[in-house]
């Protein structure tokens, strides 16, 4: 049995910054899985498929030639790492995170990583459906208004131009719409633990939980 560390939590709060940093420092695999949800609504994206049918959406996700070497995302080998950074891209994926048939195919993906490697794994849904037995299980969060600051300076230094109500605006709404979906909705699991990160440097972040996953003897 590999192990597996899962984090949950809301947009913006650095999940996908603490998951690699602490698979690295753990020497385990990191599984971004909303770069997965990511690729898929690129896809969609590029090839016009109608967000609205879950059939076309199932075909899409079912052909989709898609890998995810550490620290990339490949879409027919093409390195879409920024492109699925875009913003139209984080608010069609509200579309794909929606569609049972597209998370079975993911959530079937993201337990085989698990089966070949020790896992560091983010998303909304790792600790409550994917891997409920993970003996490691964190709910990463922030003050909305950290979390948006965080995410403005991200955007602002890849050269986007938007504004701090902007970007608030927008995660609230990913946010409200992620927590309330019918199917594998973001909440912390019953046996997560929260860690509010609000005031707290990424480095303090990951000592953090790597002395909660091995604790100094
Ligand atoms: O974490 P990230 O912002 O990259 O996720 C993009 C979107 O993918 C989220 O807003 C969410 O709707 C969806 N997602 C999900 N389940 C996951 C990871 C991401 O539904 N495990």
């Amino acid at each position: 049995m590999y192990r597996v560390v899962t984090i949950d939590g809301p947009a913006g709060a650095g999940k996908s910054t603490v998951a690699r940093l602490l698979a690295e420092r753990l020497g385990w695999r990191f599984l971004d899985t909303g770069a997965m949800y990511r690729v898929v609504t690129l896809a969609a994206l590029r090839e016009e498929t109608d967000l609205e049918d879950a059939d076309a959406l199932e075909r899409l996700a079912t052909g989709l030639d898609a890998a995810f070497p550490p620290g990339q995302a490949l879409l027919a080998g093409e390195d879409v790492s920024k492109a699925i950074r875009d913003v139209a891209v984080t608010r069609a994926s509200r579309f794909i995170a929606n569609c049972a048939a597209v998370r079975e195919r993911l959530v079937a993906w993201q337990r085989a990583f698990a089966e070949a490697a020790d896992v560091v794994t983010e998303g909304r849904d790792q600790g409550t459906i994917v891997f409920p037995d993970a003996p490691h299980k964190f709910f990463v969060t922030a003050t909305e208004e950290e979390r948006a600051r965080r995410r403005l300076a991200e955007l602002l230094a890849k050269g986007d131009e938007t504004t701090f109500e902007v970007v608030l605006a927008d995660q609230q709404a990913r946010d409200a719409r992620d927590a309330s979906r019918a199917i594998a909705p973001m909440r912390p699991a019953d046996d997560a633990e929260t860690i509010d990160t609000t005031g707290m440097t990424i480095e303090e972040v990951v000592d953090l939980l790597l002395r909660k996953v091995l604790p100094p003897s």
